[in-house]
């Protein structure tokens, strides 16, 4: 059986997933978790080491389980890496990781953001790269290290992202895929390469950056060090692959105008494809990023909330405690019993309101010291109020994503939701009812790892575009209808929620 396995490094940890080249049928997959170190409020690292090490445990794992099945490691035909975005992996002249990465998430750079803005101009920063100079992208990071830790960033030779890291242990190649290098703030969105002006007013030297490589060819191959490792065979190509988003999108099949792709994971995001590198120009700054797509000479806008999944978890490690001691003796998600007490609550949790910026806020914020909470508690109001106002409002958070998309009038004809919050039938209920718009899922049920596979497929020559990759493997499963009856409902509380922000600002936007 011809096999294509797909790697995703995701912020919580690495999935591995063997799919079938003549249909995308799962045969096998793993998951390893690795830790996350907040060091401070507001920052957030991981240590390469141990994306590393579970990359391998997943992928023998992985395989392990396909050849139990009949697929065996020697006929995996490509590997396709996603991963999460914008991390900063810094190597020395050996190639040795100098510091644990900062990752996404992590909130410390904004002096450097200011700074590049005012040495590049905002509008000249657009010009060049597409996106304002955010938090959440990898310069502002880099440029935090040259600047607090310059011993570091002397030493530093390569800038790399989580699963560009991730290709060099497996290939021994230096480069930057694509879409990855898209949230770097560094590279020419419109042309796809590294942009020399915004470098250069950055005093940044051009060599601290590998080559842009493209998602759908291959990068490199699988060395014999690796090979013995995992049971793959030496020489296995591997693909560019793609940012988990651009990866989630392919996957689910959002290679053409007309589609969208809602995902809620540790942070969630609305996805729009376009045919051309877009900018968001109606507010003073884009609040929606234009990224390059995993899909050949496409591009996509993209809304990002930070705190999707990640508000849940928060929810289920600190009051959902009771349940995640009785998922230890019955193995019964807390997730779910969460979610089926916020069933018995109204939509609009009778007034509850919550904001999810529990690690600041993109769009359409772009403030990295937002903070979250809850508004409008009273004495009536229980524990189930409190889980279904969190589900509410990343809900709505993800509707300001979908509103400036729209407001940008590319034509939306289908909207696809992925993640595992979406996989919540109540989570995703409410995300369609709060969007007024009907969620379509498929059978892209391991995420950003069977875009990746499917990535690989094509640089394999398994398929000859994405695009005909989806055709062959992506299927639409389900559809959450929007209940229209509860539109007035999520209407007003959506006002309140979006008049929230702005009217507390002063008090819930201060320095870490
Ligand atoms: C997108 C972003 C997140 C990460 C999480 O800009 O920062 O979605 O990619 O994995």
């Amino acid at each position: 059986m011809q096999t294509l396995l797909g790697i995703d490094l995701g912020t919580t940890g690495v999935k591995a997933a063997l799919f079938a080249v003549e249909d995308g049928h799962v045969i096998a997959d793993a998951f390893f978790e690795y830790p996350l170190f907040h060091p401070h409020p507001g920052w957030a690292e991981q240590n390469p080491s141990d994306w590393w090490e579970a990359t391998i445990s997943a992928i023998r794992l992985c395989l392990k389980e396909g050849a139990s099945k009949g697929a065996a490691a020697e006929d995996v035909r490509g590997l396709g890496l996603s991963g999460q975005m914008h991390g900063v992996v810094l190597l020395d002249s050996n190639q040795h990781v100098l510091r644990p990465c900062i990752i996404w998430a992590d909130q410390r750079s904004d002096a450097q953001c200011r700074w590049i803005t005012e040495k590049v101009g905002a509008s000249n920063l657009i010009q060049y790269v597409s996106n304002p100079a955010l938090t959440g992208f990898s310069a502002p990071k880099l440029l935090w290290v040259r600047d607090n830790e310059p011993e570091i960033f002397a030493q530093a030779r390569t800038m790399l992202l989580p699963k560009d890291y991730i290709r060099y242990r497996l290939t021994g190649v230096l480069a930057m895929e694509i879409s990855d290098a898209a949230g770097t703030c560094l590279l020419d969105v419109k042309h796809g390469n590294w942009s020399q002006e915004v470098l250069a007013a950055l005093e940044l030297n051009p060599s601290l950056l590998p080559p842009v490589v493209p998602a759908d060819a291959a990068s490199g191959s699988i060395t014999a060090e690796v090979a013995g490792l995992t049971g793959l065979r030496a020489g296995t190509p591997v693909a560019g692959g793609g940012a988990d988003n651009a990866c989630g999108a392919v996957g689910n099949g959002v290679v053409e105008p007309g589609l969208a792709l809602v995902s809620v994971g540790t942070s969630g995001i609305v996805l729009a494809h376009s045919n051309s590198p877009q900018v968001d120009t109606s507010g003073p700054v884009p609040r929606v990023h234009t990224f390059n797509h995993a899909v050949p000479d496409a591009w996509y806008l993209m809304g990002v909330t930070q705190g999707a999944g990640l508000s849940f978890r928060w929810l289920r490690d600190n009051i959902g405690l009771p349940e995640r001691a009785l998922e230890r003796w019955t193995g019964i998600d807390p997730y779910e019993l969460l979610a089926k007490e916020a069933e018995s609550i109204p939509a609009g949790s009778e007034g509850l309101i919550f904001l999810p910026y529990l690690q600041g806020e993109r769009t359409p914020h772009l403030d990295a010291y937002a903070r979250g909470g809850w508004i409008g508690l009273t004495a009536s109001h229980d524990r189930r109020h409190l889980v279904r106002s969190v589900l509410e409002g990343v809900a709505f958070s993800l509707k300001d994503c979908y509103a400036i998309i729209q407001e940008q009038g590319l034509q939306l004809n289908q909207v696809r939701a992925t993640g595992g919050g979406a996989k919540s039938p109540l989570w995703r209920q409410i995300i369609a009812d709060v969007l007024g718009v009907e969620l379509v899922v498929t059978n892209a049920s391991e995420g950003p790892a069977f875009g990746a596979a499917l990535l690989a497929g094509v640089a394999g020559g398994a398929y000859s575009t994405v695009q005909e990759a989806c055709a062959r493997t992506v299927q639409v499963v389900q559809r959450t209808a929007p209940d229209t009856a509860l539109a007035p409902a999520y209407e007003q509380a959506y006002e309140v929620y979006k008049a929230l922000y702005p009217a507390l600002k002063p008090i819930i936007s201060r320095p870490l």
